[in-house]
Order: structure tokens, then sequence, then C-alpha cells
């Protein structure tokens, strides 16, 4: 693929560039092109303030006055110049009007016009933050994909703006700058998404109120700056794997992965993990180990939601999710989590007849980049109804964890670690019987009942006690008997290898004894079948769990 300066140098009719700043592309064009001619066009201009004061008046600008399809038939319509060899027109915003039919003809016609001709060439450049290119146009014109600014860049500006505006507060008497203390590199690394305009705007800020390059305040300002995008969120972590009971198996997955992003393990040669999926029933931990993840691997997470991307604007939705992994792509080394995949890329065999093929296409583009990404980013997806989700995408994921119900000892260290929240000792409490009054319930749930037995323990004037939560436990529904239908198809999807003793389609993310599962089978089978026979719920007792 082809880059803005090859394009341009190469003399592109048409340029379709993606870029999340275009005042940046203008930046670079004006110091890298000097001696070409610049006309620039945006909907949006006013005459009071035409962008080109940005740019040193570098660029000639068209005021608002005009639409769309009269610039481009005046461009269509000039007469060839004697002077210049080569015109470029830069279109701001331009998937706002580009899949308009007259400018699409006019487009085509304005190429073709150029195109016959030796002597004088005409460059169109559409700039916007998706790539929005009309089908018409596809194979007219170049796409080119204008990067956030690397580490490299993000470094020079950072010294630039380190030593503009330190100058101005760390000068002594003589005029001589007495202390510049530069941003470390982990201000450094927390710039990564930003265009150079955010960072500028950042460091400002943080000196304004700081007086220094605060870690911190460049956090906030990025997190803030990715929300904006109302795609993305970076998401705040501070879960490590002692806040999470059980799950042995997958956090010891997890741990050996971890080489993958050391230096150590990039100089062996390890290949970096590309993703893992945990699909199991609600409330069972798979959103917090997305957390500690992040954490343990001292990566950030960026949530991305891919419902969000799906917009009625034709072209906007295969954009989108451009868009996103590009900025993805930026903020690497990174985590990024796709929290119920299912929600967002469910659809794509009906996607012909339901969306014109849009969801197909989001998925397909989704799935490329999965496959072809080299930078480092590690997708964790978790899905509460793998049924749902296409089966190219599961199969694109390193691993496949499922996480289940916790079973006795796992309860026993979730009950812990709620209490020690909650800053009661464990020690004092039957955690035993807790945990066998638990059978069947999830993580979630026992967070729901500890919750529970403390306002009933406040509400009596005593301290919570082993006695008051199982009360509370007595009183509860567990999850396998709401969601016996949904545990019965994942189970049966995931599968069990005899031999190795774990699923087939995916691992138990901890370690299951055979008898339990049987019997777990069984359970889930009786509770269906009383379901259908009486209408209604029965309850469980003792039932066993994995
Ligand atoms: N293994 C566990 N150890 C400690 N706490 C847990 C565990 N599992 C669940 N919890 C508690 O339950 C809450 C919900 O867990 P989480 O959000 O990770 O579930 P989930 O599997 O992502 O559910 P959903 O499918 O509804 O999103 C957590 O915030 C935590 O307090
Ligand atoms: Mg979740």
């Amino acid at each position: 693929m082809l880059n803005l300066d090859q394009c341009l140098g190469a003399y592109q009719p048409l340029i379709f560039t993606v870029a999340e700043s275009d005042i940046e592309v203008l930046k670079y064009l004006h110091e890298h092109f000097q001696d070409k001619k610049f006309y620039v066009y945006s909907t949006t201009f006013t005459d009071k303030i035409p962008l080109a004061d940005v740019i040193n008046h570098k660029f000639i600008t068209k005021s608002k006055s005009r639409s769309t399809q009269e610039v481009l038939s005046e461009i269509l319509n000039r007469d060839f110049p004697t002077q210049a060899p080569a015109e470029t027109y830069i279109f701001l915003d331009a998937d706002a009007y580009i899949h308009d039919r007259q400018n699409i003809r006019k487009i085509k016609d304005i190429v073709s016009r150029y195109q016959m001709d030796e002597n004088f060439v005409v460059n169109l450049v559409f700039i916007s933050q998706f790539v929005s290119v009309p089908p018409a146009l596809e194979r007219l014109g170049e796409i080119v994909f204008f990067d956030l600014p690397g580490d490299k860049l993000l470094r020079g500006m950072s010294d630039f703006l380190t030593e503009k505006l330190c100058l101005k507060d760390e000068v002594n008497d003589k005029g001589e700058v007495t202390k510049v203390v530069k941003p470390t590199d982990e201000v450094i690394n927390n710039l990564r998404g930003l265009t150079l305009h955010e960072v500028e705007r950042a460091y400002v800020q943080s000196f304004h109120i700081h007086k220094r390059i605060d870690l911190d305040f460049i956090r906030n300002f990025k997190k803030s700056a990715i929300a904006k995008t109302d795609l993305l969120s970076l998401m705040d972590s501070s879960v490590k794997f002692e806040d999470i009971g059980g799950m042995d198996t997958l956090k010891g997955w997890i741990k050996k992965s971890c080489g993958g992003w050391s230096i150590e393990g990039q100089k062996f040669g390890l290949p970096l993990m590309k993703g893992l999926l945990l699909v199991g029933l609600p409330g069972c931990g798979k959103s917090l180990i997305c957390k500690a993840i992040g954490n343990q691997w001292g990566l950030p997470i960026v949530q991305f939601d891919p419902s969000r991307i799906f917009s009625s604007r034709v072209g906007e939705s295969e954009g989108n999710i451009r868009r996103v992994l590009s900025i993805v792509e930026n903020i690497s080394p990174c985590v990024m989590f796709l929290d119920e995949v299912e929600k967002g890329f469910a659809g794509s065999q009906s996607s012909t007849f339901s969306d014109s093929g849009v969801t197909a296409r989001v998925i397909g583009t989704f799935l490329s980049w999965m496959q072809d990404c080299t930078k480092p980013v590690f997708t964790v997806a978790t899905s509460n109804n793998i049924h749902y989700l296409p089966p190219e995408l599961i199969q694109r994921f390193d691993e496949k964890f499922f996480v289940s119900l916790p079973q006795m000892r796992e309860r026993i260290e979730i009950y812990r670690i709620h209490l020690s929240k909650l800053k009661r000792d464990p020690s004092k409490f039957d955690l035993e019987a807790l945990s066998q009054a638990s059978q069947d319930l999830s993580g979630r749930e026992i967070e729901q009942a500890l919750r529970e037995a403390m306002y009933d323990a406040f509400h009596d004037g005593i301290d919570i006690s082993t006695q008051i939560i199982l009360k509370v436990l007595a009183k509860k529904t567990s999850l396998l008997t709401t969601m016996s239908e949904s545990l019965k198809s994942m189970l049966t999807w995931v599968g069990w290898d005899k031999d190795k003793k774990d699923g087939i389609r995916a691992r138990f993310a901890h370690p299951v004894e055979e008898d339990n599962l049987a019997r777990l089978q069984d359970q889930i089978n009786q509770l269906i079948q009383d379901v259908e026979k009486e209408g209604n719920a029965p309850g469980v007792e003792n039932g066993p769990t994995i």
C-alpha cells in the first residue's frame, strides 16, 4: 500500500486519506511539499477563520459559500493552467459528501479528463476520519492511512514541548536553563494513540496545572481523548490475580504467555499471542480476568464494543472498524478487550439479507486484521453465548477457555477475597460451610450474597457472621437453575476429552473431575426435564459443581 508521499510523488489522481487529524495532514503536506500548489476545500470553512492560517498561508482556501459540487465542477471545467504543472485539491470532511451521486460522477469525470493530459496533473485528496469510499470510486483511487504519530515522532514532539514549556519557568537570573525535567519513558508510552495536536494540548495543560509533565494527568487526558472517539475506551484496572478466586489453569496460561511481551522473550523469538476467547456463564469472572491480564502484563487495556461501530450512514460502519483497529495499533502494545463479543459480531451469515452485507464486511475486516496484524495487540474476547459467534472468529484465537461455575475450593477463595474486601477477617468465618452452601452460585452471586448479608447484619445491629451469610444463601436461586439450558448447550459445545481430562473446543479455566462433570450434566438434564414437565423452575439441592 502506498503512503501519502508516494501517492503525491507518483501523481495519483485520486487519493483517499484516512486520518485522525486533518490539520496534521495539512501540516505534513506543507512541510514536505513546499513546491506544490494546494487548494483546500471544506464545507465548514468560514471566510473569517481560514484553515490556511494554521499553516502559514501556504494553502489557498475556498470559502463555505460554494457547494462541493460547484467546486468539483470548477475543477472539471477550468482552463489548463500555463504555469503550474500540477495542482492538488484537498477536500476535508470528505465522508459528509463523498457518497453523493452527482459528486461521484464529477470526480470520475475529473479523473478521466486529467488522466488524458500529459502536461498537467490534478490530484484530488479526500481526507476523512473513516475509510468511506463509494464502491464506484474504489478502483479509481488509492486509500492511504495517515498513521497517528509513532514513538520517534512522539519523543521528538515531547522533547520540543518540554524545552519550550520548561524554558519559561526554569530559567535563572542569567538567562540559563536551570532544570529541564524530561518526561519519563512511561509518559512517552502513554502518548501512543494521541495526535501531535493532542500531545501539545496535553503537555500545555499539564504544565499549566502541575508545573510539570504529570504522568497521571497525561493518562487521564489520553483516556478522555480515546473516549471521545465513541468507539473505544481505556479501562482503569487495578485487578490482580490475587483478587480472583480459582481459574488456576487459565492463570497459568496467562503467566506463561507473558513471556512473549518481555524483552528476553522477544530476543528468544517468541511469536506474540494474538488472542484469548473466554466463554462462560455470566458473573463467573470473565471480565475480571481480562482486567487482570492488562495488569499482569503491564499493558493498557482498550475496551472496544463492536456494537458501537454500526451506523446507518453508508460506508461508516466499515470505516469505523478500520478506524478502531488503526487507533488500537497505535496504542499498542496493549490488550484489546471485546466484552460480550457475540452482541456486536453476531449475524454475519444473515448479513446479506438483513443489512446488505455490512455486518459481514465488518467482521471480515476484523478477521483479516486478526490474521495479519503485526503490531503487539492481544485481543481478549468474552462471550456468554458461543452459538451466536461466527466459527471463523472463534478459530482466530490462540486459546479458548470455558469459565464455568466455581467449584468448592474456588468458592472458598472467592469468599476469602470478598470478605477481605469488606474488611472482615476471613479466618473468623466457616469458609467450608459457606462454600458448601453456595454450590452452583457464580462469583458475582457470592459477592451479592455477602453484600446482602452485610445489610442484614447492619440492620440487626450486629456484625456479619457465617450464620447471617448462610441465611441469605438459603434464599438464593442458583444460576444453574435459571440458566440450565445455556449451560447445557455450552457444555455440549465445549465437549470432553477423556485422555486429556479437559474440554475439546475450549479448555476449562480450572481443573475438572470427570465424575463431577457427569453429575453436573445429569443434574442439568433433570432440571430441564422438570421445567418441561412442571413449567416452572425447581429448587436445587446439593448439586455437584465443576
Ligand atoms: N473467580 C472470582 N473471584 C473473585 N470474584 C469474582 C470471581 N468471579 C466473579 N467474581 C465477582 O463477580 C463480579 C462479576 O464478575 P465478571 O464481571 O468478571 O463476570 P463476567 O463473567 O464477565 O460476567 P458477564 O458475562 O455478566 O459479563 C466481579 O466483579 C467479582 O466481584
Ligand atoms: Mg463481563
